[in-house]
């Protein structure tokens, strides 16, 4: 038994898991130059009272999610839960605010989140994240939504759907809030406890509620469309026209709620099925209020992030094929001590004009040497043994065609040159 293993809720991703990521990496590219979003890294660290204070108090990330400590010069740190709040902080510490807007950036990166691990959530996991700043048009949520759908799509998936809903803003929700708690007076006895705590802490987070017991009661809440302010629905409303002339298909969900307390107005999610309860592939949302909350100049904003381990159970789950990991092409054998000496020195200078090549190490039989070509993968095996040392030859051997042919070693060099030299490197 090993000694020790992964701390619970991260994992380790293998080789062979690296072809999917390398897929949504390459897709992640794509979308991002289409749309003008250009790359921020933040770091994994920030203080603690920056989460606290943009994602909000009696979240369940703040309260029971960060993992927070104090550094050896007493600073209370926490290990990103998030992007949002740190790329706020960043935007506001360059004064990005200069720049054309919106201003539009993403980021690639971990976050972690003390949850209850299963599968699709875990306590480590990585975020593609996008934010567009500094506009107030619902024709920029069309268009960070329109990205996120644009992803999915380049990804190949089927059977997602953009779900939808408003949370007003702090004009008209706190009377939606007063409206909810009100009807919920009376059901306080048939609610689970897990909702009697919301009521005192974030009503909102009622209405994603998935015990059994809660969903009649759910069922029959008020609807937070009826008691948006003029401008939250003219918000929504555009957004929804915007859609519909794209013919994007989205179901206006009232229970979306979203456990982060800087949303306002539009918020989102895409869930896609078969990857289980955590479906959701993407969240996000409007937060025209947070950058003011971090001490800057009034500046609305929407993003959404999107978590990479699903989106990888997603491309498994869907049977999507992925381009396979490259291999090395050329493995050289040798046979002898002279021998393996030319054959360290020509690895080496194939791997400098670009060849991806391996040599064997130790000295093995030709056979076992052989047997680890094919296990390798490589195209061709080039041999040198005795007699190829003594006429400055190799002996190239093609797996794949299972010919061999023995040429002069600078002429087999030059020709390994032309058919291997790497591309896309
Ligand atoms: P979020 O909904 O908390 O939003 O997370 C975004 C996405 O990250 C989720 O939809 C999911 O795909 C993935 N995710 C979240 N938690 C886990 C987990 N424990 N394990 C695996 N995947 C996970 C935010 O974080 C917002 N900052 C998004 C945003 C950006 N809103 C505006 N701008």
């Amino acid at each position: 038994m090993p000694r020790f293993k992964a701390v619970r809720g991260t994992k380790d991703i293998l080789p062979e898991e690296w072809p999917y990521w390398y897929y949504v990496e390459r897709a992640i590219r794509k979308v991002t130059r289409l749309y003008g979003y250009e790359q921020i890294a933040t770091p994994i660290l920030e203080e603690t009272g920056l989460y606290v204070r943009g994602v909000g108090q009696g979240t369940d990330i703040v309260d029971k999610e960060m993992y927070t400590f104090e550094d050896r010069g007493g600073r209370s740190l926490t290990l990103r839960p998030e992007f949002t709040a740190g790329i706020m902080r960043a935007y506001l510490e360059h004064g990005m605010h200069v720049r054309p807007k919106p201003v539009r950036l993403y980021s690639v990166g971990p976050i972690f989140r003390y949850e209850r691990p299963e599968a699709g959530r875990y306590r480590q996991h990585t975020q593609f994240n996008v934010e567009a700043i500094g506009e107030q048009d619902a024709a920029l949520d069309f268009e960070v939504i329109s990205l996120a759908l644009q992803f999915f799509e380049e990804l190949g998936f089927s059977k997602y759907r953009l779900q939808l809903n408003s949370t007003g803003c702090p004009k008209c929700r706190p009377n939606y809030v007063s409206v909810l708690v009100d009807y919920y007076r009376d059901k306080r006895d048939v609610i689970c406890d897990d909702c009697k705590r919301r009521l005192e802490r974030n009503p909102l987070r009622v209405l994603d509620c998935k015990a059994e017991q809660c969903q009649p009661v759910i069922a029959g809440a008020p609807n937070i469309r009826d008691h948006l302010c003029d401008d939250c629905r003219a918000h929504f409303d555009q957004l929804l026209q915007y859609l519909n002339n794209a013919g994007i298909e989205y179901d206006i969900n009232p229970r979306l709620v979203r456990g982060l307390d800087y949303y306002t107005k539009t918020v989102f999610e895409v869930w896609v099925q078969g990857i289980g309860s955590q479906n959701a592939l993407c969240g996000g949302g409007r937060y025209d209020g947070l950058i003011e909350e971090l001490g800057g100049p009034p500046t609305p904003g929407i993003g959404f992030g999107s978590g990479i381990e699903r989106l990888v159970l997603t491309l498994q789950e869907q049977g999507i094929d992925v381009p396979p990991a490259p291999k090395p092409d050329v493995l050289l054998i040798h046979l002898g001590t002279e021998a393996k000496a030319q054959a360290v020195r020509l690895v080496s200078e194939l791997r400098h004009r670009d060849v991806p090549a391996l040599v064997t190490y130790g000295q093995k039989s030709l056979r076992t040497q052989l047997r680890d070509a094919n296990r390798a993968g490589v195209q061709v095996a080039v041999i040198i043994g005795e007699e190829e040392l003594r006429n400055e030859a190799v002996q190239l051997k093609w797996l794949d065609k299972g010919v061999q042919e023995t040429l002069p070693r600078e002429e087999a060099v030059q020709k390994l040159v032309e058919l291997f030299t790497l591309k896309d490197a």
